[in-house]
């Protein structure tokens, strides 16, 4: 029998000890997941610190540095929390969207560790491990509900029917809430990674640089538009150097986050009033941003709503979450033979 045929007739555990491997950008994790919620372990190894002289991750610098990470996260994730490879039900890992490079460490890794425990490897999304990841901060968070999706890489309202469908009420129509983050931040002179580093300086500014409003008369009022708001900020910047008048970096950062976050609450609020959702998630690396979780946390009190915010460290990329999509997975068997490809993109449902 082969390993596919035999991993098909594996009688599903109760409450399965899944191992998630996570590396789509420069981020190396690996956890260990009990029955879907609870978090045994959680190995982050990040690369973020070579990524910094060059503005931004270099994708291959990423891919070998996990090469190196991969095996000392696995095993401290075991060491740990005192489970062994023996102990382990199946493999969850990450097969895209992200850097191809660095996601096919990831997946031969998999691979090769569930062919030799003999146990089922589960292949997730890392939008929908995104998602998943308010599960673990709320153990008895069900669907149906909103989650606000914001990434560096995709913005999306969804509305979360069940376990498994996922209805995309809006996305970005170019590009994402990070990535506009990580743009500004660069105008600005702040270092790699920009979300972070834009927020602090926000703290210390004021919101008076007048930015355009987004997408005011389009279609779906739930999609987003980062690009233009981006240009102005860009534009602003170089305007004023152009005039001799110093930049006042703190209002910008600030101003620039008000309006790139403020629409991600007022379309939200929107999508609960539309679905008559009773609970608002988020998720992805800007569901860390503290104006936003501020802001969520008022117009959830405004409006009777329940608000599942995940710890910053699972907003931003983590393991931990794709052992919860795992587990989701697992239940359906939807598990994967060693033919498993990494795909640079997915899509959203
Ligand atoms: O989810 P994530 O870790 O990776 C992707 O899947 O893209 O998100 C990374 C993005 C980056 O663009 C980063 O600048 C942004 O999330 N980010 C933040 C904050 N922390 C991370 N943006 C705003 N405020 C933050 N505190
Ligand atoms: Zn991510």
């Amino acid at each position: 029998m082969s390993y596919f045929e035999k991993v098909l007739k594996t009688e599903l555990k109760k409450e399965p000890l899944i191992l998630a491997i996570e590396t789509s950008c420069d981020e190396t994790a690996v956890a260990l997941i009990k029955n879907g919620r609870e978090i045994v372990a959680d190995e982050i190894i990040s690369s973020a610190n070579l990524h910094v002289k060059f503005g931004g991750v270099v994708p291959e610098i990423a891919s070998r540095m996990h090469t190196t990470a991969i095996y000392t996260a696995t095993e401290n994730a075991l060491k740990n929390s005192g489970y062994s490879f023996s102990d382990i039900d199946a493999i969850a890992v990450t097969y895209g969207a992200g850097l191809l490079g660095a996601l096919l460490v990831g997946v031969s890794f998999a691979k090769s560790l569930a062919f030799s425990l003999g146990v089922p490897l589960i292949p997730v999304s890392h939008i929908r491990g995104h998602i998943a990841a308010s599960y673990l901060a709320d153990k008895t968070l069900e669907p149906p509900f909103i989650c606000i999706l914001a990434s560096g890489g995709h913005t999306a309202i969804i509305a979360v029917e069940d376990y498994y469908n996922l209805k995309i009420l809006g996305s970005t129509i170019d590009d994402a809430v990070g990535e506009a983050f990580d743009k500004v931040a660069r105008v600005l002179g702040l270092e790699y990674p920009g979300g972070p580093n834009v927020e602090k300086l926000a703290k210390q500014g004021k919101n008076v640089v007048e930015l355009p409003k987004m997408l005011k008369n389009h279609d779906n009022p739930f999609d987003f538009s980062y690009s233009g708001l981006k240009t102005a900020v860009i534009n602003y910047c170089h305007k004023q150097n152009q005039l001799g008048v110093e930049l006042n970096g703190e209002n910008v950062a600030c101003s620039f986050q008000h309006a790139a976050i403020s629409v991600l609450a007022s379309k939200a609020v929107k999508a609960m009033e539309l679905t008559g959702y009773k609970t608002i998630t988020v998720s992805g690396g800007v569901g860390a941003n503290g104006y936003l979780r501020e802001l969520l946390q008022k117009e959830s009190q405004k409006h009777g709503f329940k608000l599942v915010l995940p710890e910053k460290r699972y907003c931003t990329d983590n393991a931990a979450m794709i052992g919860a999509e795992g587990y989701l997975q697992y239940k359906n068997k939807n598990f994967a033979d060693l033919t498993l490809n990494a795909s640079a993109v997915v899509s959203l449902n």
